[in-house]
């Protein structure tokens, strides 16, 4: 009965260990945009260079078009970094293995490596919700430089958001149209 249980607790703890493994947080986490309450990757990480953080994509979206966005996490420790980005509405797209959708949020699979300007750049990209009329969604981004010492210290984040005006096409020509007749 000792042994077995001895069994038992050794085969717990190696698969504790493996979903630690297989779900690390240096391969991607969610619910740490900015959306939620200011909370951020800056929650664990600490005693790093902040870095300059900005979302980039079109501001003025039809309903239901597709569009492409990319955050850029610039300055801080120069090495890789992680990201994270939420939006009020619509629907986020994973465009490449470097970004992965999880609870509808963008993350990254692996830290990304700078590139020649010593910046960390994700692109992915996002569908304006169908709507008729104008909706204002934003568009959340937390932006990780990370340097890549498997740790969460020697690191830190900034966070960013993009304002979107979602419009549909109606509203933006036809309606100026009909106040002309
Ligand atoms: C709940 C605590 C916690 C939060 C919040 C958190 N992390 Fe982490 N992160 C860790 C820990 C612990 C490690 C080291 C272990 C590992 O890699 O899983 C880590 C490691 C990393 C690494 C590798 C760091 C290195 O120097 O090698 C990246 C990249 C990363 N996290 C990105 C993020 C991003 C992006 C966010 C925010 C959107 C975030 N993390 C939020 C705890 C956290």
């Amino acid at each position: 009965m000792k042994k077995r249980a001895l069994i038992v607790f050794v085969i717990t703890v190696l698969s504790i260990s493996a979903v630690q493994y297989v779900f690390g947080f240096s391969s991607g986490i969610t619910g740490f945009s900015g959306m939620n309450g200011g909370n951020s990757c800056n929650n664990c990480h600490h005693s790093g260079i902040t870095p300059e953080v900005s979302i980039t994509g079109p501001q003025l979206v039809l309903p239901g078009a597709t569009q492409l966005y990319s955050l850029t996490i610039s300055g801080g420790q120069q090495i890789s970094g992680g990201l994270n980005v939420a939006v009020s509405d619509g629907a986020l797209l994973s465009l490449s293995s470097e970004t992965q959708l999880v609870n509808d949020e963008i993350t990254h699979t692996d830290p990304k490596s700078v590139n020649q300007d010593g910046a960390v750049v994700f692109s992915y990209a996002w569908t304006a919700p169908v709507i008729t009329g104008t909706v204002a969604i934003t568009m959340y981004g937390a932006g990780n430089s990370v340097d890549g010492n498997g740790s969460n210290s020697g690191d830190a984040a900034g966070l960013t958001t993009l304002p979107i005006v979602v419009m549909a096409l109606d509203e933006q020509v036809y309606l100026p149209m009909i106040r002309r007749d």
